[in-house]
């Protein structure tokens, strides 16, 4: 059987550029379980943060980052993050990224709890997929093995160190095992779970669970983000409207035309994320309405299509013309802040395994990330692990690649197990539109004791029910169960509010609270 230098899971920004530079130091396979361009990346709207403008320095995007984060960024990682921004921006352009310009310049937009314009954005609001589609191509090109519908299903783990990964081929229906010395999941977000969300359908959470299955630290997973301005029309999945709209001067107004964001936060509509959809909420309880609404039509309008051409052409497909009439919305969840925890380097504490972009944790959003920073973690936190791995020989008896790595950065909260629960007998059968509507409902923007408990109980029996996966969608909804389960667990340990955590029964941080929530399969063993 082949050995490879790098086994990559995933195809989104993460693993295409992680591949792209790993090719310069060995064989590379990549893994990717749909075609090679479906994923969040590809849908990516408002930019990439990075301080590259006049005005700006690195030192502002830390701050600005760290204040978004409600105390839970690992310092060291946003400092590495803010600092290495611009180089990396530097090696997007040489890829080939065609960023927006405006006269002769980067052209950089403003987005919520930036205190500068700082977003480099390409095709107007489409900067996901001129990314996906220039780094697949040069990937193409490389001559790098792509398997495209192959799912990865397992991590071969062995004496602490992982040496392979297991996947289930969708197009026959098989399972493969290929071997490789280092092992790097961009496997993506996990927003799936929620019934109203802004991913595709490949956002199932699974590199989370594959790693948690292997004895990968976990962290920081009650904390998703709700983005505040995801479409609601009947019958129309949620598309989202960027927050770039409101840092172009868009207003949110309820259902009766009253501009509200000004009485929740005195940044308005330009208030941090979590701030702006829990208003939302209130303001659509307040109102008994399911929605409220975006306003652009004070901007001139021909301003809307050439900024937005995406939301503008989707809006009007769907029969809305939005430089004429305001924009229904809703929040939606739209990204994990939690994954797979890494230190600077990347790397996991399952010698030879990495873990970078949406599904990893590296530190740098805390309980609530700053918009625009994820595309850039990629690029910062992929370069990195390359860096890492150079010279790194795929001996597993390497005593310091063995364990814990020493480089891990000390971010408090010792790793414990999942809770273990009596099953109910009083569960509904498992399915997605039972487990969607469950953790919108109870694991959502606002929670409780009563719901979180009533959800991890659920999640726990349908655990206990899984059968043997027989295709792609039963492999994704036994991750989701997974994940859900560390979603609801960790929200219920943590009894406080922060940042992308509400919860009624404790609505404001609580200074015990400022550490992580980290969980181990078989951390009780030692
Ligand atoms: P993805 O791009 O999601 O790629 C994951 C890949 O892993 C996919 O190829 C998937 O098929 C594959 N995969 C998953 N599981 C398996 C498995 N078991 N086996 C094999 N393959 C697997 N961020 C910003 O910074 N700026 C923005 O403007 C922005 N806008 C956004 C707009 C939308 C609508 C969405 C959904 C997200 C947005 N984000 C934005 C977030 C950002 O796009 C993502 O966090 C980022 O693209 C994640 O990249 P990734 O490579 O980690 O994951
Ligand atoms: C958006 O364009 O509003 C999304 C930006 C992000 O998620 O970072």
């Amino acid at each position: 059987m082949k050995d490879y230098d790098f086994i990559i899971v995933g195809s989104g920004i993460a693993g295409l550029y992680t591949a792209l530079l790993a090719r310069q130091q060995g064989e590379v396979l990549v893994l990717t379980k749909a075609s090679i361009d479906e994923c969040n990346t590809k849908y990516a709207q408002g930019g990439i943060a990075a301080a590259v403008g006049r005005g700006d320095s690195p030192e502002l995007h830390y701050r600005d980052t760290i204040a978004a984060g409600a105390g839970l960024c690992d310092s060291e990682a946003v400092r590495i993050l803010t600092q290495e921004a611009p180089d990396r921006i530097t090696d997007l352009i040489k890829f080939g990224v065609p960023f927006d310009t405006l006269n002769g310049e980067i052209a950089l937009a403003r987005e919520a709890a930036h205190s500068v314009p700082r977003i480099l954005h390409a095709g107007g609001d489409a900067t996901g997929e001129r990314i996906e589609v220039t780094l697949s191509n040069a990937v193409r090109r490389s001559g790098i093995k792509l398997l495209e519908h192959c799912l990865a299903s397992d991590l071969l783990v062995k004496d602490g160190a992982v040496h392979g990964v297991r996947a289930f081929d969708s197009r026959y229906g098989v399972t493969e095992e290929f071997l490789g010395r280092c092992v790097i999941l961009a496997t993506g977000g996990a927003a799936q779970l929620f019934k109203y969300n802004t991913n595709p359908e490949i956002a199932t959470g699974d590199g989370v669970a594959l790693a948690y299955k292997a004895g990968a630290e976990i962290a920081d997973m009650e904390f998703v983000q709700f983005h505040p301005t995801a479409l609601r029309l009947p019958g129309v999945a949620p598309f989202l409207i960027s927050e770039a709209v409101r840092g172009e001067g868009g207003i949110l107004r309820n259902v009766e035309n009253g501009a509200f964001m000004a009485e929740y936060c005195p940044q308005a509509d330009l208030a941090p994320r979590d701030i702006v959809a829990r208003s939302i909420v209130a303001e659509m309880r307040k109102t008994h309405a399911d929605r409220v609404f975006l306003d652009i039509t004070h901007l001139p309008p021909r301003t809307i299509p050439a900024r937005f051409p995406q939301i503008y052409r989707f809006c009007l497909d769907h029969g809305l013309d939005i430089t004429k009439t305001p924009v229904p919305v809703a929040p939606a969840a739209h990204y994990v802040m939690g994954g797979v925890k890494t230190n600077v380097w990347g790397e996991t504490n399952i010698a030879g395994l990495f873990a970078c972009g949406e599904c990893a944790c590296t530190g740098v959003h805390g309980a609530n990330r700053l918009a625009s920073n994820s595309l850039l973690e990629v690029l910062v936190f992929s370069k990195r692990i390359l860096e890492r791995a150079k010279g790194q020989r795929p001996s597993t008896s390497s005593g310091q690649r063995r364990g814990r790595p020493a480089s891990v950065t000390p971010r408090s909260g010792e790793a414990c197990e999942l809770e273990e629960r009596e099953p109910s007998g009083n569960v509904p059968p498992l399915s997605l539109s039972a487990l969607q509507p469950l953790m919108w409902e109870k694991v959502g923007i606002l929670r409780s004791r009563e719901g979180l408990e009533e959800a991890a109980i659920t999640l726990a029996t349908w655990e206990r029910s899984l059968g043997l996966p027989t295709g792609r969608p039963s492999y994704e909804l036994n991750h989701m169960v997974l994940v859900g389960r560390l979603m609801a667990e960790a929200a219920l340990l943590r009894e406080e509010s922060r940042g992308a955590h509400f919860r009624f029964d404790f609505s404001s941080p609580s200074p015990a609270w400022l550490k992580h929530i980290v969980f181990r399969k078989g951390a009780s063993e030692g």
